[in-house]
């Protein structure tokens, strides 16, 4: 579906985003292994979240979705308990979702079956041997194609033990699945993480009683018998916020609240590094929500000026970099972004896609190997461009046609469907019709 994209007058209105992709993954996985049925209101039913959902129905959970009122859907799961999957009877489609694969696997680790796990045609191209090697080590038979790397991924889970890994990459979903195999092994489990990756999963298992410990990069846990059910509500997720925090930083004419943002601080690099750049980013009702902290976030018009961004800052908005390239298109003078090689990795290799796209709306970019740099504040001209049905490619397109003279013409538009399906509506509801000049 190709949707065309002007420059609106002006950009109003209150949004309340949809709910958190990660936590509602985790809400999913976390309550069919607990002993009761727990509850997730502002479920996100995404395609990826779906994915998740669906591939634990194979696992013989039971779940359903009901929606209390509309724009929030509530997921009801009932845990079978930490041993009481069964095996699937066919192959676990995680679809585009690199998070239901990598998650999962440390689930599936310490069950006593085969699974085999597989995906869309982006999943099939993304690494797995990151979870392989831990979950090898912790005593699971695992294998992939092209050598052990690529997805379709079979996994024999069996008695594992515990291990000390020290990762060489951040990677929340990592963590998470040595971590989750960690409840299945013999003797404590330790992760060591490179920086501050995303820490949802860890909150979580407090909240269902398990004693997760921390020692700076070191995060441990040790079996448990049971995990408590939970009943929550999912935050708004700051990646959804964050295409509307750069759409009013960077347009003339702006000024949007955003309602119900999740603002973890290992999520918020994206509010940093806009505020770096000059935006203006008010964070009001802070308040908690479960084990997240959340906000309301109201963001205007501001000039915008280049930055460079690298390090622990980048690890805090990878997810969110497809965007910020397009606050750094509308920055006056140069935006640097360096450390970000995890982005050739995601749903898409999102340097290459972003730079010939970039391109053709007028912008002058060079790629990196780890990132790229952005010579901004000149005008963008719209054009027909594509995201290569990578959903936040896809989504910050759509913002540089916000800021575009002319009619920005983006391919692919539901691809969207992954994390934000009401993402082209709330566009529509914000930005005045009338075309600005
Ligand atoms: C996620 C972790 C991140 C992120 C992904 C969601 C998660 O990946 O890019 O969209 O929910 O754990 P990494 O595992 O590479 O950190």
């Amino acid at each position: 579906m190709e949707q065309t994209v002007t420059r609106p007058k002006r950009l109003r209105g209150t949004i309340r985003v949809p709910g958190h992709k990660s936590i509602s993954h985790r809400a999913a996985l976390l309550g069919a292994l607990a002993g009761g049925t727990s509850r997730a209101r502002g479920f996100l039913t995404s395609n990826d979240c779906l994915a998740t959902l669906q591939c634990l129905r194979a696992l013989g959970v039971e779940w359903s979705l009901t929606d209390e009122q509309a724009g929030s859907t509530t997921l009801e799961i009932h845990g079978v308990g930490l041993r009481g999957l069964r095996e699937p009877d066919d192959v676990l489609d995680c679809q585009n979702s690199g998070t239901t694969m990598r998650i999962i696997a440390g689930i599936l680790a310490g069950q006593p079956f085969l699974s085999i796990l597989t995906g869309d045609a982006s999943l099939r191209s993304r690494p797995m041997d990151r979870v392989i090697e831990p979950l090898r080590q912790m005593g699971a038979e695992l294998s992939a194609r092209a050598n052990d790397r690529l997805p379709p991924m079979t996994i024999r889970g069996g008695n594992l033990r515990g291990i000390r890994y020290r990762q060489r990459v951040a990677s929340a979903q990592v963590k998470s699945a040595v971590l989750l195999a960690g409840l299945y092994a013999e003797g404590k489990t330790v992760v060591e993480e490179p920086g501050p990756s995303r820490d949802h999963t860890e909150r979580m298992l407090r909240a269902m009683g398990v004693d997760v410990r921390r020692e700076g990069p070191a995060i441990s846990v040790q079996p448990v018998d049971a995990l408590s059910p939970i009943d929550i509500n999912v935050p708004g997720d700051v990646s959804s916020a964050a295409f509307w925090l750069v759409a009013a930083a960077a347009h003339p004419d702006a000024d949007l609240l955003l309602v119900g943002v999740g603002i973890n601080p290992t999520r918020t690099g994206m509010i940093d590094a806009l505020r770096k750049m000059g935006a203006n980013i008010d964070v009001l009702e802070e308040r908690s929500v479960g084990e997240e902290p959340v906000a309301d976030l109201r963001v205007r018009s501001a000039g915008l000026t280049g930055v460079e961004v690298g390090d622990e800052l980048v690890l805090r908005m990878m997810d969110e970099l497809p965007v910020f390239a397009i606050a750094a298109c509308a920055a006056q003078g140069r935006t640097v972004v360096r450390d970000a090689e995890e982005l050739r990795v995601k749903e898409s290799d999102r340097i290459a896609t972003l730079v010939p796209q970039l391109r053709a709306l007028g912008v002058e970019i060079e790629e990196r190997p780890d990132g790229f740099v952005i010579e901004g504040g000149k005008s963008m001209h719209g054009a027909s461009v594509t995201g290569s049905g990578d959903h936040r490619m896809t989504m910050a397109l759509a913002v540089a046609g916000l800021l575009a003279d002319g009619e920005t013409r983006v391919q692919d538009g539901n691809a969207v469907g992954v994390s934000y399906p009401a993402f082209w509506r709330d566009l529509e509801e914000i930005a005045d019709p009338r075309t600005g000049s």
